[in-house]
């Protein structure tokens, strides 16, 4: 289906993917694609939609999110859905009735206006777009797309302060140092499941210094990810609160966490989770893509990443192309591209061998140290778990330290 789709298409597909899973969507809706061509080709977005105000209603409206379903659903599991599908279809249509051998971003437009359900259509129509999918006009339309690109750069520039005064105010100061880290007050979580309610975390404080690295451990089905999916924000618990670097994550809005998610923590999974049809060097920029970043900038923090853990000659292979302890180094680069000050790993060696999991293992220590993380590593290897500066034990939704006698990553040389 994606022969025929232009670069720039096909990068619209990768954000769409990754909206629908900001979102907490279980599929590609028609109107991600739609933010997807908002983020990739503005300047077609304007000629269809001239008055800014539009343009921002409309995403706010698509942005709304349609409530998180408490997975974490992750972009490379994305399918389609059946509109979105559809209006793919069409846009090829678009494409042939046209004479045009590729599908670009403008075709996808036209496609997402034909859809069936109409609902993206509505939207566009709502806001001021034209109904026969003819744009506007181009005359202003130079002015208005610098007049966004200078939006988008102030953006950038207020993002980039505040996160500058973050720091100062004692934020990423380096590994074992001082200042406040991520701190959990009274955390409990249940499930209703099949009629029943099933108490998973209950009650639970900790506390993660800035810079401590601290693995959890615990046997299958205790809460490991549900605790880390709370801590990380991607859940939200029954009771208690989160908090990072002061700040209370539990009373932030949806928009706000997406960023501070995005900004501050870098997680790594048990899978990869890397965008097959795109080079690692794509899938690792995507981060600072989303952030609004030039792609230039991107390339040149996720190059820098990819040198680190040992992947700068992979950048132009495709994600499909690599071996599993590969891909899960670059999932690893991937986490670290936006400088977060938050590593959150979730079996990241549980699907490799042992030789590959101890140097992926190694790996993620020695960014750890290198950025001055602070850590969270669920493991269900106490071998790697001994190496942290901590253990803790879930067991029946509590929290048990092991051992606080082990070395530590921040101690040993
Ligand atoms: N969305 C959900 N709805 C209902 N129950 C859930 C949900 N997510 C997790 N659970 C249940 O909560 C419990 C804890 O699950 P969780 O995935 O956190 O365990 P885990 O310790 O990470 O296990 P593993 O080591 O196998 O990955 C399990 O009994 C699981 O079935
Ligand atoms: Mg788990």
């Amino acid at each position: 289906m994606f022969d025929r789709f232009t670069e720039s298409a096909r990068r619209v597909v990768f954000y769409a993917r990754y909206e629908a899973s900001e979102l907490g969507g279980d599929a590609i809706a028609a109107e991600h694609l739609l933010l997807g061509i908002l983020r990739e080709d503005p300047a077609l977005i304007q000629r269809y939609l001239p008055s800014p105000a539009a343009r921002q209603a409309l995403r706010a409206e698509i942005r709304r999110p349609a409530g998180r379903n408490g997975k974490s659903t992750t972009a490379a599991d994305m399918p389609l859905s059946p509109e979105a599908r559809q209006a793919l279809g069409y846009a090829a249509e678009e494409a042939e009735r046209r004479g045009d051998p590729h599908i670009g971003p403008e075709q996808l437009l036209r496609g997402l206006q034909r859809e069936e359900t109409g609902f993206t259509a509505d939207l566009l129509r709502r806001y001021g777009a034209p109904a026969n999918a003819t744009p506007a006009a181009d005359g202003g339309g130079a002015e208005a797309a610098s007049a966004g690109q200078a939006r988008d750069k102030n953006r950038i520039q207020a993002a980039a302060a505040a996160s500058n005064q973050a720091e100062a105010a004692g934020g990423n100061d380096g590994a074992g140092g001082g200042g406040e880290g991520l701190r959990a007050v009274g955390i409990s979580k249940r499930y209703a499941a099949g009629g029943q309610e099933l108490q998973v975390l209950s009650g639970i404080h900790l506390e993660l210094g800035m810079g401590e690295m601290v693995a959890v451990v615990g046997e299958s089905g205790c809460g490991k990810s549900t605790l880390l999916h709370v801590l990380s924000t991607l859940d939200t618990p029954t009771e208690g609160a989160v908090y990072f670097a002061a700040s209370c994550l539990s009373r932030m809005g949806s928009d706000q966490l997406a960023e501070f998610r995005n900004r501050e923590i870098g997680f790594v999974w048990q899978m990869p989770h890397l965008l097959p049809e795109f080079t690692l060097l794509e899938n690792v920029m995507l981060p600072r893509m989303i952030a609004g970043e030039t792609a230039a900038a991107a390339a040149r923090q996720a190059a820098a990443r990819l040198e680190e853990v040992g992947l700068e000659r992979r950048g132009t292979h495709r994600a499909g192309e690599l071996s599993g302890g590969e891909q899960q180094r670059g999932a690893l680069a991937r986490a670290l591209v936006m400088q977060p000050r938050l590593l959150m790993a979730d079996e990241p060696t549980g699907n490799l061998d042992e030789a590959t999991a101890e140097r992926v293992f190694a790996l993620l220590v020695e960014m750890h140290r290198r950025h001055g993380l602070t850590t969270l590593l669920v493991t269900h290897n106490l071998q790697f778990a001994r190496r942290c500066d901590r253990v803790w034990r879930l067991h029946q939704g509590k929290l048990e330290r092991l051992d606080t006698a082990f070395p530590g990553p921040s101690e040993a040389s």
